[in-house]
């Protein structure tokens, strides 16, 4: 007897005896049960004959429970599946209770199901994404494996603040009530566990630019973590980033590298998982029809995925996007909260909104923002007052990546960071690389639920990532 997964056995032509094991999704008319395993976002059609099945048995077939059926896969009588199995034999593996199983063959909100969400990739849409993040995951290692990359593992607990923004969840196995204390008194930091204060990393980066001033293209791939209290629908406390460094590299190439690298996994995902980007594309146009006409999308979600992959992205500098915001209408018109009056503003996302969704309708990277609004190791221009980071946003998401091309110059780097108050003890490792053999070298960091947000049309960070952490919540 051939063991298949479901989605193996949809794809069969040769009739024959098979075992399946799965979830039930449905039973109907005490006959036809719609079984699921995850291989699929399809379910198989198995037809019990229940004129021959025990009673008890029929009524043990309910939405959830775990099945192994045995039986003969035959050419389906019924519309919608070109095979379907006849039951010879079912045991119930595990029970579910209709009484109390939230999953119910119904429309359920995505809030209800994120207070199941041990149970919610049991539904279409949230099994869909999963395999899609899985499946993106995937691409994105490919990716760099094809294009001579090495994945570098960075540390998860750090001493350092790589962005500078002082959002960091603190790693700590000090007595909290009763610290131990210095001879003044003060909390005494090298009896930590560290022998000093340390935290979870927020970013990769550092790390990663001393292994590009040594193996020349790395990139790494983990979990990242913020304690900034954004209950946004685009914020996460714990999530992942995808982060390129390259030596030899600048601003331009980083440009290139980050749009040749989001459209390949795009391309990806297109050739290799239609049938869950079909039922996406369809669940967001049902969802778009709710919306007044004005707030729908002109273009359904595979289309956006397309035009993602077939045009280039605009390059626009800081200062040609500040010209653009001034002149805007909702600028003139008082209607965005913060209003742009001059140079050196800091773009909130009702700018980036506008300027992506508005403007250019189509990815945008900006670049050459001023330095002051910048982390600290940003390259300075020669102008002196901008620093060569570029922003990529998207459509619908906002900012997607944030990259740079790294200060390599040891006395600009060092005043800046005396300016910004960064002890040179705490980065000596990152100063001695630009002592030893420094060079121009470049990379960017991917919010990747925000990249799976954008590839499933899901519109809350909270329902791309299994089990989301956000302020006031890290359940499950
Ligand atoms: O712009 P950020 O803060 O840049 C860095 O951390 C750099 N060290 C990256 C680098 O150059 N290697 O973060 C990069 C991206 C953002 O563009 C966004 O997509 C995502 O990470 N991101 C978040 N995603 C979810 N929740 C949050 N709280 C995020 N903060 C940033
Ligand atoms: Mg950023």
């Amino acid at each position: 007897m051939t063991k298949l997964t479901i989605a193996q056995l949809l794809k069969e032509t040769k009739l024959q005896e098979v075992e399946v094991k799965g979830w039930v999704r449905t039973f109907r008319a005490k006959r036809f049960i719609a079984l699921n395993d995850g291989s699929t976002l399809n379910n198989i059609q198995c037809v019990v004959d229940f004129e021959n099945t025990p009673e008890d048995t029929l009524k043990r077939i309910t939405t959830g429970a775990a099945v192994a059926i045995k039986g003969e896969l035959v050419e389906s009588q019924g519309k919608g599946q070109s095979v379907e199995v006849v039951v010879s034999s079912i045991e119930i593996l595990g029970d579910s209770d209709p009484e109390t199983y939230p999953i119910q063959p119904k429309k359920h909100s995505f809030e209800f199901l994120r207070e199941n969400a041990h149970l919610r990739t049991r539904t279409s849409t949230f099994s869909a994404v999963m395999r899609l993040r899985s499946a993106l995951s995937f691409a994105i290692h490919k990716y760099f494996n094809d294009n001579g990359f090495y994945y570098m593992h960075t540390p998860i607990i750090t001493g350092s603040d790589a962005e500078g923004a002082g959002e960091m969840f603190k790693v700590s196995t000090l007595d909290q009530k009763n610290p131990p204390l210095t001879e003044d008194g003060e909390i005494d930091h090298t009896k930590n566990f560290f022998g000093k204060d340390t935290n979870l990393t927020v970013s990769g980066q550092l790390e990663a630019e001393t292994y590009a001033m040594s193996l020349g293209k790395v990139y790494t791939f983990g979990p990242t973590f913020r304690a900034e209290n954004s209950n946004t629908s685009r914020h996460l406390s714990e999530f992942w980033m995808i982060e390129p460094e390259v030596a030899f590299m600048d601003l331009a190439g980083n440009m290139d590298l980050a749009e040749d690298f989001m459209k390949s996994v795009i391309t990806y995902i297109l050739e290799n998982n239609a049938e869950d980007l079909e039922f996406l594309d369809k669940r967001l146009a049902d969802e778009e029809k709710t919306k007044p006409q004005a707030e729908r999308s002109e273009l359904s979600l595979i289309e956006k995925l397309k035009f993602v992959t077939e045009n280039n992205f605009k390059r626009v500098s800081y200062t040609e996007a500040i010209d653009i915001l001034k002149n805007s209408k909702p600028n003139k018109k008082k209607k965005f909260n913060y209003i742009i009056e001059e140079w050196g503003a800091d773009l909130q996302s009702e700018h980036e909104r506008f300027l992506v969704e508005k403007h250019f309708k189509c990815p945008v990277i900006l670049f050459d923002y001023p330095a002051n609004i910048k982390a600290f190791y940003m390259r300075l221009n020669e102008d002196g007052k901008t620093v060569r980071a570029m922003d990529i946003l998207f459509p619908g998401i906002g900012e997607m990546v944030g990259g740079s091309q790294r200060e390599e110059r040891l006395d600009v780097l060092k005043e800046k960071m005396a300016v910004l108050d960064i002890p040179e003890e705490e980065l000596w490792w990152y100063l001695d690389l630009r002592k030893y053999g420094t060079a121009v070298h470049s990379g960017f960091g991917l919010g990747f639920e925000r990249l799976v947000m954008f590839a499933t049309g899901m519109s809350n960070i909270r329902d791309v990532i299994p089990y989301p952490r956000t302020p006031q919540n890290a359940e499950f």
